[in-house]
């Protein structure tokens, strides 16, 4: 998954193309690379590496003319090196994209065939150079774009410039989001709002098999077919400011530091607490008849599933299947009528996420999103919105985004138990009145994370580390792991707690930190002795609890939570772990922000 914007201007075009690129990083930072038309003439300049590396080399040698494309990858196809860098250019055209081919190798094929040479080894050559093929077959730009589409399988967003045409630029969405831009005499193309944030909020999302033959004065779109079609345009919401790290050293502690603040805003806008109510927008079904909930999602937002699926079985008592959305459609689920699939996703754009959501709404399902970017493609296709009103996330590894996304799907549960009759207006006010104490609760933990980081500093040179939690906090537990694993690469696991005897206890030795999560509720003695387990066999046991008599002699270290009810017990929890990982990261001297590998928003499969 890349970023990708274009646009047709009247001013130079690649110091702009730059500044949108730098809100685009978070789909991917292999390389980087922008091409212009200057004087009809097309050239380019690319960067493996982070951004900062193509602004250097651009420094250097700057790009002239008012029409450019740039990109920033997430390596699919081919090494991160200058030359698998977008734009892939032709003698005829240049061309970005984001998605995959999935028959560029039957197409290369053929281009091999009639003796095209190929620079790369990227599947987006391909297109290059097809569409290069078409326009030396004599074929006007249109059609000889519309024939390239044609010819090509698999998900993708596409922006093309070709050389000579000064006014004017193509673009194409198949299973890849694209959005036009209109401006002033000027349009543009980007992979979202957000690239196009800087440069106008009049936006027209194409549809999924359409694309778009755009001028400085005129936009055109057209469907699959290539009839010509009008898409509605949408005012976007997206503030143009870039978010800035403020006083903190990383984008990801300052997300950290922030959950307090955000956490309390999520819940204001679900929470009644004058009334003890719950409220949720307002929904095309009656949620008392819905008589299951599929919850689908990946990496963080997966592990936010399992936790709500503990809250809705125990207090709405309404039968929860959780699946990892990469999954979910392929194990052919059985759907049960009139049936809810919640799809949760911080970007709304996750490419397996929202395979998964078009599998459920073709099988009639009602369709939920939790989401915390509002124009997303998720967000557009569902039948009701939960927003998790996080606010931008930039960080790759979520922070926020999880507890934000936990605080809806909490007061989620609530609602769905006093619509189907579970719980009275009592209950409802005291689970409401619970799940206001989270904010307070989680500035309590922040306050001390100086121990943390003393403890971080003793984990960081581990080479496994283990995380145990049981019930609700089993997935607590897989989400420390993950996020120790995403940041400082070190090799960790998240364990339910009664499992470590079937297998993975015959790794402890006195290397090997676990860190137990073990909040002072009705399994606490069950995880506990589990722990002993682990000291008794030199085990460097490192305990989350507010339980003051769990410290057992021989414990490396223990982490004093505050006592919090079961709703807002794995929220708050959630924090340790992330600051554990945060400041294990910081002492490894890794990239906290943008960790090696990774990119915030998934949108291949
Ligand atoms: C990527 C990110 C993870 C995130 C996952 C799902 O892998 O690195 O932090 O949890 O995608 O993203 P989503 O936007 O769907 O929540």
């Amino acid at each position: 998954m890349c970023g990708i914007v274009g646009i047709l201007g009247k001013s130079a075009a690649a110091p702009r193309i730059l500044e949108s690129l730098k809100r685009l990083e978070y789909r991917g930072y292999d390389s980087a690379g922008i091409a212009t038309l200057d004087g009809g003439e097309l050239t380019r300049c690319r960067a493996p590496g982070k951004l900062e590396n193509l602004s250097a080399k651009l420094g250097q040698t700057p790009l002239a003319g008012n029409s450019g494309i740039g990109h920033t990858r997430w390596a699919t196809h081919g090494e991160p090196t200058e030359a698998n860098a977008h734009p892939h250019m032709t003698d005829r055209i240049a061309i970005v994209h984001n998605g995959i081919i999935e028959n560029f190798r039957s197409l290369k094929a053929e281009l091999l065939d009639t003796g095209t040479k190929f620079e790369g080894e990227t599947d987006t050559e391909v297109v290059a150079h097809l569409l290069t093929r078409y326009l030396s077959e004599g074929l006007a730009p249109k059609d000889a774009f519309h024939k390239t589409l044609g010819r090509l399988e698999g998900a993708f967003a596409l922006c093309v410039l070709i050389k000579g045409e000064q006014n004017m630029m193509f673009g194409a969405r198949e299973g890849s989001p694209l959005v036009v831009g209109l401006g002033d005499g000027e349009n543009y193309l980007g992979s979202d709002a957000m690239a196009l944030a800087s440069l106008s909020n009049r936006l027209i999302y194409l549809e999924e098999g359409d694309w778009a033959q755009l001028s400085r004065e005129a936009v055109q779109v057209y469907d699959a077919a290539g009839k010509a079609v009008t898409r509605p345009i949408t005012i976007s919401q997206v503030a143009a400011t870039m978010v800035d790290k403020g006083n903190h050293r990383h984008f990801m502690q300052k997300e950290i530091f922030e959950q307090p603040t955000v956490v309390a805003q999520a819940l204001g806008r679900y929470l009644d607490p004058n009334k003890g109510k719950v409220r949720l927008p307002d929904m095309p079904f009656e949620l008392a008849t819905v008589p299951k909930i599929t919850l689908v999602a990946c990496g963080t937002s997966y592990y936010a599933a399992l936790v709500a699926r503990y809250w809705i079985e125990k207090i709405a008592r309404v039968p929860v299947d959780v699946d990892i959305a990469s999954e979910y459609r392929y194990r052919d689920p059985v759907y049960v009528d009139g049936g809810l699939a919640l799809f949760i996703s911080q970007s709304g754009e996750t490419a397996d996420t929202l395979a998964a959501l078009r599998h459920a709404k073709a099988a009639g399902q009602h369709i939920g999103v939790l989401v915390n970017v509002m124009g997303s493609t998720m967000a557009r296709e569902a039948d009701v919105i939960l927003p998790i009103h996080a606010g931008p996330e930039i960080g790759v590894a979520s922070t926020k985004a999880f507890t934000c996304q936990l605080s809806v799907l909490a007061a989620f549960a609530i609602n769905l138990a006093a619509a189907k009759g579970q719980i009275n207006d009592e209950q409802e006010d005291a689970y409401v009145s619970e799940l206001e104490t989270a904010p307070k609760l989680m500035a309590q933990v922040l306050h001390h994370d100086e121990k943390l980081q003393d403890i971080a500093r003793s984990i960081a040179h581990a080479r496994d580390v283990l995380f145990v939690g049981r019930g609700i906090h089993f997935p607590i537990a897989m989400e420390g792991a993950l996020k120790l694993k995403e940041i400082s690469y070190i090799h960790a696991e998240g364990y339910a707690a009664g499992e470590l005897k079937h297998g993975p206890i015959a790794l402890i030795d006195e290397n090997v930190p676990v860190i137990g999560i073990a909040p002072n509720d009705d399994l606490i003695d069950k995880t506990v002795s589990n722990l002993q387990e682990i000291m008794a066999r030199q085990g460097k046991v490192i305990l989350l609890s507010d339980n003051a008599e769990s410290e057992a002699e021989g414990m490396f270290a223990r982490f004093e939570m505050p006592t919090a009810g079961e709703l807002v017990a794995p929220i708050i929890y959630a924090i340790p772990v992330q600051l554990l990982a945060y400041y294990a990261a910081v002492e490894k001297g890794t990239d906290v922000d943008q960790p090696r590998n990774l990119a915030k928003s998934v949108t291949v499969e």
